[in-house]
C-alpha cells in the first residue's frame, strides 16, 4: 500500500458486519454468481410472492433491458413500516430536527404505520390510484417520509421535486410525467427563512393544471386555496382511517420518478423500481455505514435528492433503523448546528456532503471541538469527489481520528451507492471511494471504449448490471439508451472520469461531460444556457464549471448580448436574477463575462474546452485553437476573463 492510509481500528474491525476477508470473499461470489448472491440477499426484504428469477438484465445496445427479482412481489411501505410493528413497534424510526434549534419530534415505528396509513387514505380519497404519478413539493418534515412512503403503499409513483426549484421547474417535471396531484406544504423553513412553497405552486399549476393540491401546515403563514382543488392535509386526515391495506406490488413496478440533469436537454426522469431498488438500498445502508441495532444514523441530505430517498428513507427504513431527518441548514443559527444536533440526539453516524464539510470547515475548529461529538463512530461523504484537506479536517477534528469516513461514490441513476469503503474491511486513503460494493464491476476506458488495465486514468463504466440500477428514462427508453449505453456499447458509463491506483483503488476525478456538480448538485450547463438565452437581451450563452472553494464547482456563463444593449453590472445581476427564477437558485451563476464572441469551429460548434481554460484562468496550455473560425476572439475572452484565480 502507498503512503497515507489509514488502516480500519481495531475497534472498528471488531464489531463491523464485515471484514477484510469477508469482503473478498463475499465480493467474489457476488461477481461470479450474481443469482446465487443476490437471490439470497433478496431475502432480507419481506416478500409476498416470492421470486424465482433473479437476474435478468442486458446491457447490448440493440436491446438494453433491466430486471431482478421480475416475478416476486411485495410492498416498500410494508418492508419500511410495518414489519418492524411487532419487534420495534416502540422504537424511533424517524427523529426530526426542525429548523429551530429548541424544536424536535420523534416518530416511533407504531406512529409512522399510523402516519402512512392515513397519508395513504388521504390520497386515495383525493382519487390517486396505482401507477398514478404523485408529485412532492415539500420541505425536510416528517410528512415528506410519510408522503412518500403512502404513494408506495397505494402503489403510486412520486415524483419529488427539491423544494429550491423554481415554479418553472416544478410546472416542467409536473407536466413531464403527467402527474395529477402535487403535495405541499404552506411555506418550508430554512435558515430561519420562510420558502413560499405553496405559491411556487400556485404560480406552477398555471402552466401545469392539475386536479388536487394537498398543502401540509408548516408555517401557518397566509396562504390562498383554491376550492376543489386545494386542501388542508390535516382537514383530511382528520376524515380517513388509519388502515389501509399495502398492495401487493410487482418487483418491476416502478417506485419513483426523480429528475435529474443531464449534459444535453431538459432533466430526465430516472425510474426506480420496487424490489432491486429497495434490496439495493437497503443492503448497502447496512453493510456502508455498518448499521447496528440501537444505532442513531443521520443523512443529512434532501429528501429532494437521490440521496434524500435511499439515505434518509427508504435504506434505513427498511432495515429497522432510527434515521434522523433534519429541516434546517448547517449554519443556522450557527456554523455548530450540526455537531450540537449529534450531541442532543446521541448520532452514531453522520452522513454529509464536502460542500459543507468545506463550509464548515472555514468557519473554524472551535464551532466543532466546543461539542462533544463522543456519540460518533462513523463518518460519510457523497455528492463529490472530496479533496484531502477537507477529508483530513473531517476526520481530525470532527472525528478525533477514531472514526472511519466512508467516502461513497454512487448516482441518481444508480439508485445507491457502487464505490465505497466499507468501514470494517478497507483501509482508507483520503479522497478515494476505494472499492466496488457488492456486485459492481467498475472498468476504466480510453476515449475509445478500450480497457485499461492496472493503475491507469480514464472514463469510467460499469460492465454489468446491480438490482438498484435505473430502468429506464420516464417515457422515453431510447432516451435511456442513448444517455448510458451508446458512448460505449455493451457497457454502462458514468459520466464520471476516474483513476485507479496500484492498490486498485478508485479515485473519481469529476464529471467528464456538460454535467457541472455545484455543491453537490448536478447541473446541466445545456440547462442554463437555455435559461440565459431565455433572457430579450442575450442573444447566446455558454456555460461551464470551474474550481470554486466552498462548492467544489461553480457556475461561469459567457454571454453575448443583443445587438445594442450595453454590457453593465447591473444586467449581470439582471441575468442572475432571471436565472434563479427560470430554475431556482441552486443554478446561479457565480461568474458572469460578457463574451461579444465565442470560440466556435467553423462548423458552428462551441469549443467548450477553451472556454473551461479560461474559465479555471489556466489559459496558457489552451491547446489546438488553429481550427477556430475566429482565433481573436480568445484574446478578448482572455483580456476579460472573470476568476482570476
Ligand atoms: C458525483 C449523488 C466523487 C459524481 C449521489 C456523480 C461523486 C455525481 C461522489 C452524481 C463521490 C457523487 N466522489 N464524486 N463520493 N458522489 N459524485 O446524481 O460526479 O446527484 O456522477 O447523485 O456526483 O450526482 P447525483
Amino acid at each position: 500500500m502507498s503512503a497515507n492510509v489509514f488502516p480500519v481500528p481495531a475497534d472498528v474491525a471488531a464489531r463491523a458486519h464485515i471484514d477484510e476477508q469477508k469482503y473478498t470473499e463475499m465480493y467474489r461470489r457476488s461477481v461470479e454468481d450474481p443469482d446465487g448472491f443476490w437471490g439470497e440477499h433478496g431475502k432480507r426484504l419481506d416478500w409476498i410472492k416470492p421470486y424465482s428469477r433473479v437476474k435478468n438484465t442486458s446491457y447490448d445496445f440493440h436491446n438494453v433491458s433491466i430486471k431482478w427479482f421480475e416475478d416476486g412481489t411485495l410492498n416498500v411501505s410494508a418492508n419500511c413500516v410495518d414489519r418492524h410493528l411487532e419487534t420495534r413497534g416502540d422504537q424511533p424510526a424517524i427523529i426530526w430536527e426542525a429548523d429551530d434549534p429548541n424544536e424536535h419530534k420523534v416518530i416511533t415505528y407504531k406512529e409512522l404505520h399510523h402516519e402512512v396509513n392515513k397519508f395513504a387514505n388521504v390520497l386515495h380519497g383525493q382519487g390517486v390510484k396505482k401507477g398514478d404519478r404523485v408529485t412532492i413539493y415539500l420541505p425536510m418534515i416528517p410528512e415528506a417520509a410519510y408522503a412518500m412512503l403512502a404513494c408506495a403503499r397505494i402503489g403510486a409513483i412520486h415524483s419529488i421535486v427539491f423544494g429550491g426549484f423554481s415554479p418553472d421547474s416544478l410546472a416542467q417535471r409536473i407536466d413531464s410525467c403527467k402527474s395529477n396531484c402535487i403535495i405541499t406544504a404552506d411555506e418550508g423553513l430554512r435558515g430561519g427563512r420562510k420558502v413560499p412553497l405553496k405559491a411556487n405552486v400556485d404560480k406552477a399549476v398555471e402552466k401545469a393544471p392539475v386536479d388536487c393540491v394537498i398543502v401540509v401546515k408548516r408555517t401557518g403563514s397566509e396562504i390562498t386555496m383554491k376550492d376543489g382543488r386545494d386542501v388542508w392535509y390535516h382537514d383530511e386526515a382528520d376524515r380517513v382511517s388509519d388502515h389501509c391495506a399495502p398492495v401487493e406490488m410487482n418487483a418491476e413496478d416502478p417506485l419513483f420518478i426523480l429528475y435529474t440533469s443531464g449534459s444535453t436537454g431538459q432533466p430526465k426522469g430516472v425510474v426506480h423500481t420496487t424490489g432491486g431498488y429497495l434490496v439495493y438500498a437497503s443492503m448497502t445502508h447496512k453493510y456502508v455505514f455498518d448499521y447496528h441495532d440501537g444505532d442513531v444514523y443521520w443523512c443529512t441530505a434532501d429528501v429532494g435528492w437521490v440521496t434524500g430517498h435511499s439515505y434518509i428513507v427508504y435504506g434505513p427504513l427498511a432495515n429497522g433503523a432510527t434515521t434522523l431527518m433534519f429541516e434546517g441548514v448547517p449554519t443556522y443559527p450557527g456554523p455548530g448546528r450540526f455537531w450540537e444536533v449529534c450531541d442532543k440526539h446521541n448520532v452514531n453516524i453522520f452522513y454529509t456532503a464536502p460542500t459543507a464539510i468545506r463550509a464548515l470547515m472555514g468557519a473554524g475548529d472551535e464551532h466543532v471541538t466546543k461539542t462533544s461529538r463522543k456519540s460518533l463512530r462513523l463518518l460519510g461523504s457523497v455528492g463529490e469527489p472530496i479533496n484531502p484537506e477537507a477529508w483530513t479536517w473531517y476526520h481530525n477534528v470532527v472525528g478525533e481520528g477514531r472514526c472511519p469516513i466512508v467516502d461513497t461514490w454512487w448516482q441518481t441513476e444508480t439508485g445507491g451507492i457502487l464505490i465505497t469503503p466499507l468501514p470494517g474491511a478497507t483501509p482508507l486513503k483520503p479522497g478515494s471511494a476505494t472499492r466496488p460494493f457488492f456486485g459492481v464491476q467498475p472498468a476504466i476506458v480510453d476515449a475509445e471504449g478500450n480497457f485499461l488495465d492496472g493503475a491507469t486514468e480514464g472514463n469510467l463504466v460499469i460492465t454489468d448490471s446491480w438490482p438498484g440500477q435505473m430502468r429506464t428514462v420516464y417515457g422515453d427508453h431510447e432516451r435511456f439508451v442513448q444517455t448510458y449505453f451508446a458512448t460505449y456499447k455493451g457497457l454502462y458509463f458514468t459520466g464520471d472520469g476516474c483513476r485507479r491506483d496500484g492498490d486498485g483503488y478508485y479515485w473519481i476525478t469529476g464529471r467528464v461531460d456538460d454535467v457541472i456538480n455545484v455543491s453537490g448538485h448536478r447541473m446541466g450547463t445545456a440547462e442554463v444556457e437555455s435559461a440565459l438565452v431565455a433572457h430579450p437581451k442575450v442573444s447566446e450563452a455558454a456555460v461551464v464549471g470551474y474550481p470554486h472553494d466552498i462548492k467544489g464547482q461553480g457556475i461561469y456563463a459567457y454571454v453575448t448580448l443583443m445587438e445594442g444593449e450595453e454590457p453593465t453590472d447591473s444586467l449581470k445581476k439582471e441575468l442572475v436574477t432571471h436565472v434563479r427564477s427560470e430554475i431556482g437558485p441552486i443554478a446561479s451563476p457565480d461568474l458572469i463575462q460578457f463574451a461579444p464572441g465565442l470560440p466556435k469551429t467553423r462548423s458552428g460548434k462551441i469549443m467548450r474546452r477553451i472556454l473551461r481554460k479560461i474559465a479555471e484562468d489556466s489559459f496558457d496550455s489552451l491547446g489546438d485553437t488553429s481550427t477556430l473560425a475566429d482565433p481573436a476572439v480568445v484574446d478578448d475572452l482572455i483580456d476579460n476573463r472573470q476568476n482570476r484565480a
